[in-house]
């Protein structure tokens, strides 16, 4: 059984045209009618196989195909369709894709797994509109993610107001958990995102465990002022307090971190942002991720007794409101084992290796046995339009899922 890679391709090109906007670049923001659109694609391919997804409370799509034994647990796989703003074709989808391929490589060859086999898009992964993602995995697990109704997204709307027309309330949410013994484990296919297998020249990665990422928002409240007659020393300026912290970020990791330790101000709001008034406050965005739980916690401290300092300095005031935290996610050793003997067996060479963003995986390894393929991102890059994976990669990723899969279905667990 081989997948027909043309097809995968054409799919991958076509979801990223749903996602075009008015200025040429290409977004399908969870919870937007373009995302909406690159799901209603997607259940379009499987209804063509003769399968009808379902949707969950969560605003999940699972896709089922029945395997010979009905009362086995599934194999899952899955990923989601929703991008950051102006991203790539490929994180998310590629795994999603893979999901549909398998299941009609399946179905065309005429050969039925033991296990049935679920498809899922999780909902909402990327999170940069409310500042936490990893919704959808979240509400399978029975995770409480700390949001509500009422948290205002980065264009001021509601949960409530744009989570209405996917039909989800977070009172239903519950409804969408999933019974540990549901599933027999889960998988996901995707790209690495950053240049490790690309520099080593590998076409495979064999996830070994997902970085823990901490997000926080600090409030830095300062005083506006007239930005001609306000002296320098007499300024409560809360933009610089806020760069006095961001400049020093970059020490703060060398100092406490290791290879894998990140820290990032990715998004950052200054009031009220006029060319001659000092800005009286500054919003931004803390997000830090590592392998070690500890050393999050660690650098969290550390960052808010800097940003302490460089407010006292600046004579500002801060606040901090945290907005999601996932501790590190290691997968499931019996699955990684199955992914290895899956490469091998395609005659493959691997890298076993952590991953710096994190997937649904993280989440579902909590509870479901987990693991992840990476295939190679040209120059490491991804959250963007240049982000690029051989069609020749994609084909082995693909490959080593189902390989995978037929591992999977092979491993009697009781
Ligand atoms: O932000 C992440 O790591 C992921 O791409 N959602
Ligand atoms: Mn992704
Ligand atoms: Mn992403």
């Amino acid at each position: 059984m081989e997948i027909e890679i043309k097809t995968i391709i054409d799919r991958i090109e076509e979801l990223y045209e749903c996602g075009l906007q008015d200025d040429g670049s290409h977004t399908r923001m969870a919870f937007s009618q373009a995302d909406q659109k690159g799901r209603d694609k997607f259940i379009g391919y499987f209804k063509e196989l003769g399968i009808e997804p379902g949707v969950d409370e969560a605003g999940n799509i699972i896709a089922r195909m029945e395997g010979e034994d009905s009362g086995l647990p599934a194999i899952a796989i899955g990923s989601h369709l929703d991008t950051v703003p102006d991203g790539g074709k490929y994180d998310g989808v590629l795994g999603c894709m893979a999901g549909l391929a398998i299941c009609e490589a399946f179905i065309k060859n005429g050969v039925k797994p033991r296990h049935s086999i679920e498809v899922i898009v999780f909902t909402d992964e990327e999170g940069f509109r409310f500042g936490s993602g990893l919704f959808g995995s979240s509400a399978i697990c029975g995770k409480d993610l700390g949001i509500s109704e009422s948290d205002p997204d980065i264009y001021g709307e509601t949960r409530k107001a744009v989570m209405k027309p996917y039909g989800i309330s977070l009172e239903k949410i519950y409804k969408a958990k999933r019974k540990a013994d549901s599933l027999h484990c889960f998988l996901e296919l995707h790209i690495e995102q950053g240049a490790r297998l690309y520099k080593s020249q590998m076409p495979i990665g064999v996830v070994t465990s997902i970085a823990g990422v901490s997000r926080v928002e600090v409030q830095v409240a300062g005083e506006a002022n007239h930005s001609g007659s306000t002296a320098m020393p007499d300024r409560r300026d809360a933009l610089a307090a806020a760069a006095d912290f961001i400049g020093k970020l970059p020490e703060l990791v060398n100092q406490y971190g290791n290879e894998f330790t990140v820290a990032t101000v990715g998004s950052i709001r200054v009031e009220p942002n006029s060319v001659n008034v000092i800005p009286g406050s500054c919003t931004f965005s803390l997000e830090i991720r590592d392998q070690d739980e500890q050393l999050i916690r660690l650098l969290e401290e550390r960052s808010k007794s800097s940003i302490e300092e460089t407010c006292g300095k600046n004579g500002c005031t801060c606040r901090f409101k945290n907005l999601s935290y996932h501790r590190p996610g290691p997968m499931t050793g019996w699955v990684a084992g199955g992914i290895e003997r899956a490469v091998k067996r395609r005659g493959l060479p691997y890298l076993k290796m952590p991953s710096g963003a994190f997937h649904d995986s993280i989440v579902m390894a909590e509870v479901f046995p987990t693991g992840m393929i990476f295939v190679p991102s040209i120059n490491g890059i991804s959250h963007s339009r240049h982000e690029f994976t051989e069609a020749e990669d994609i084909k082995r990723g693909l490959n080593v899922l189902l390989e995978a899969v037929k591992e999977m279905d092979n491993i009697n667990l009781s």
